[in-house]
């Protein structure tokens, strides 16, 4: 073809092309997500300021911290061997010695036995969620979510064509009391409720930690209804003092509860390696709707290396104390810099610090004052359904990225940012 026919076909094309209206293209399911992504916070884009900022927006590991060498040498042992294993298909569940390793852990730490056949390993736990929600969630479906919830799997949900329902909850968890009495109404209006989405440990992005009557509680009513209860297990690992109480999967003898696991916060989040854990039969249905051929055996050999020899646990160890000095810098910083506008409940473990605003300052005039001092961070009402906070005004702050001296400076600039909020509200700017 030469280049004058080649071109002569493109702007055919585009002329064909530019009858056809994209979202008539786009699947339903696309069409109800709004533009965006799932961390939109509420922060303008583009952002050029004259004070380089500090963020504390993400809940990302400390990026000092990675164990950049080990994971080398784990990546070399895990391509060493001649045959093609590391570099082939690896199936739909995922490397088998990962999922061994992975059973002994749960056995070891989260009080029940339980084997490989009860692990599926996925990309991250935002793809084990996906994969659950493909395996047991029809268009109309209700989902119950705490309220706040992390924005990322509201927005899966929703990209699911389901409802989220909300339930409050408070530094205990989830208020169960309230779950039941929703549960209730919702089954008596004739909805399907097929889920139960819970972050129960160290929550993101509260940090609470579900108390275990509540627990109890919330298998009694999720097993009464026949609803399946998935526990998003990010932040477990990441105490700080005491472990969050019993595991749901092992309080309920593996009945009902599915659990979203990942590396991401106990390594790296770019790893993009997690897993769903629960009992063989639920397992078995979220691999009928695996398409994309699993996600990478490559990885899944570095990880199972890097467990293999105490590596991971050893720098858990690590990675507990630095986070819990980062919290203790961070809520120090606060107490001296932003007293009087603000208020918050050191969590136990996990990344974030929810911080509640005093009457008068709203989370909007906060960011937007944040930016111009230079310090940047997701406001409340990010993390419920239809972006409105429903029990006043917050900011998440993650202290998990940002380095110990930003933390410090950061608390300073927010006071000052405060200030300037305030003002502007007093002032009637
Ligand atoms: C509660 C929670 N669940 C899931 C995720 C997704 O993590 P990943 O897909 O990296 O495992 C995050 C990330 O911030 C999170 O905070």
């Amino acid at each position: 073809m030469t280049v004058d026919s080649a071109s002569d076909l493109t702007d055919e094309l585009g002329r064909l092309w530019a009858e056809y209206d994209l979202d008539s293209l786009t699947s339903e399911a696309a069409q109800y997500l709004s533009a965006g992504t799932a961390t939109d916070w509420g922060l303008s884009a583009v952002v050029d300021y004259a004070v380089p900022t500090i963020s504390l927006g993400g809940g990302i590991p400390d990026p000092a911290s990675l164990p950049r060498e080990e994971l080398l040498d784990a990546m070399q042992r895990a391509l060493a061997p001649a045959d093609d294993g590391p570099l082939r298909y690896g199936g739909a569940v995922g490397f088998e010695p990962l999922r061994v390793a992975l059973a002994d852990r749960y056995t070891r730490d989260r009080g029940r036995p339980v084997t490989p056949a009860h692990f599926l390993l996925t990309n991250g736990s935002a793809g084990a969620i996906d994969l659950v929600c493909s395996a047991f969630l029809s268009p109309g479906d209700v989902v119950i979510a705490e309220a706040p919830s992390f924005s990322g799997s509201l927005r899966t949900f929703r990209g699911h064509q389901t409802e989220v329902v909300t339930v409050s909850m408070d530094h205990q968890g989830m208020h169960t009391e309230e779950l039941e009495q929703t549960v209730e109404r919702l089954v008596a209006e004739g909805r399907r409720v097929k889920l139960i989405y819970t972050i129960a440990n160290f929550h993101n992005p509260m940090g609470a930690a579900m108390s275990l009557s509540r627990r109890e509680h919330l298998l009694r009513i999720a097993a009464r209804h026949g609803i399946l209860i998935l526990d998003d297990d990010a932040y477990g690992d990441i105490y700080f003092g005491e472990a969050a109480p019993r595991a749901l999967s092992a309080l309920s003898g593996g009945h009902g509860v599915i659990t979203a696991g990942t590396f991401s916060k106990m390594i790296a989040t770019g790893l993009r390696v997690g897993w769903i854990h629960a009992e063989p039969a639920l397992i078995e249905r979220c691999t009928r709707m695996r398409f994309e051929m699993g996600n990478s055996p490559l990885l899944h050999r570095m990880i199972y290396e890097f467990m293999k020899d105490g590596t991971l646990d050893r720098h858990l160890e690590k990675m507990r104390s630095l986070y819990a000095e980062k919290l203790d810098i961070l809520a120090s910083a606060m107490h001296e810099y932003c007293e009087p506008y603000l208020s918050f409940k050191k969590p136990a473990g996990g990344f974030f610090l929810w911080v509640t605003l005093r009457d008068g300052l709203t989370a909007d005039a906060l960011q937007a004052a944040g930016l111009e001092e230079g310090i940047s961070f997701p406001i409340g009402y990010a993390f419920f359904p239809n972006r409105i906070d429903t029990t006043g005004e917050h900011i998440r702050l993650a202290f998990s990225w940002t380095s110990k001296d930003d933390l410090r400076e950061g608390a300073r600039r927010l006071g000052r940012a405060c200030e300037r909020a305030i003002e502007r509200v007093s002032g009637g700017h």
